[in-house]
């Protein structure tokens, strides 16, 4: 065993993951597991996500996994592109009162934050052969807006990824002994990460980058949302002029 491994305790893990967490925007600490396998990814579903559990299920398709989690008892929203799909699905399960479905596109987090602001499940299932880039994306919005005991994804490329990986490297000497990141830097991360929202496609999340940005004095968030008022869409403009017009008040006082 080489002397970096030896340095390597439980401790260290923890302070690494919790580090990493906060380097990731991540907002809980959820448990994250990956299969390729639909029929896998149903039985853990149901195992994990029955009784009173808000459970976010992400790409319902025809609804079999939702019918699963209907009878369970636990409270489902699930949201799929596929807006025939979601009306087909929602008429199927229409006696279940604790299921909804809603044509809503993933990457519009802020309208899944609207309909389940605290799901302990997440399920993601955007295709199992979907690109590995398109799957992350949706995971890395779900960590950050949520904070769910548990994540379960379904696909083959990233459960191929993570079997390649055999370790991850802690960079031992550069970050060791941690010093945990202060409150203003986790602030400024939190800053970075709602700029980069800011440029989102979508225009509600824009606009909710723009309520967020709002709460910062800074110099970069109030040239962001000036940069906003002439934003293409008029409902992120209007957003964009009403926050500059509240900063602008609370300034003069
Ligand atoms: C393989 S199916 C899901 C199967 C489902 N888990 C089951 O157990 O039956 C993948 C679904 O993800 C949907 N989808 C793809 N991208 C999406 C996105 N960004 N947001 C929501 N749904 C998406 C597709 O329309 C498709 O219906």
């Amino acid at each position: 065993m080489s002397d970096a491994a030896k340095d390597v305790t439980p401790e260290k893990i923890l302070l690494a993951r919790r580090e990493f967490r906060l380097f990731a925007g991540v907002t809980g600490s959820p448990r994250v597991r990956v299969v390729s396998s639909v029929r896998l990814f149903r039985q853990i579903a149901v195992q994990e996500g029955g009784g009173g559990d808000r459970v976010l299920e992400i790409g319902c398709s025809t609804g079999e996994t939702t019918r699963l989690l209907a009878k369970t008892g636990a409270t489902v929203l699930a949201v799929d592109t596929a807006e025939q799909l979601c009306s087909q699905v929602a008429d199927r399960l229409k006696d279940h009162a604790n299921v909804s479905v809603h044509h809503i596109d993933a990457r519009n987090v802020p309208s899944l934050v609207k309909l389940m602001p605290h799901p302990d499940v997440v399920l993601v299932d955007v295709g199992g052969s979907a690109q590995l880039n398109t799957v992350s994306f949706v995971v890395r919005q779900c960590l950050m807006a949520f904070a769910p005991r548990l994540i379960v994804v379904r696909n083959t490329e990233l459960a191929a990824l993570a079997c390649l990986i055999e370790t991850v490297e802690v960079p031992l000497k550069e970050i060791w002994p941690f010093t945990p990141m202060s409150t203003e830097d986790e602030s400024a991360m939190r800053l970075e990460n709602l700029l980069a929202v800011s440029y989102s496609e979508k225009a509600e999340s824009r606009v909710f980058a723009i309520r967020k940005l709002r709460l910062y004095e800074d110099l970069r968030a109030r040239k962001r949302i000036e940069e906003l008022t002439a934003d293409p869409q008029p409902r992120v403009q209007r957003m964009a002029k009403a926050v500059l017009d509240d900063m602008n008040r609370r300034n003069a006082l």
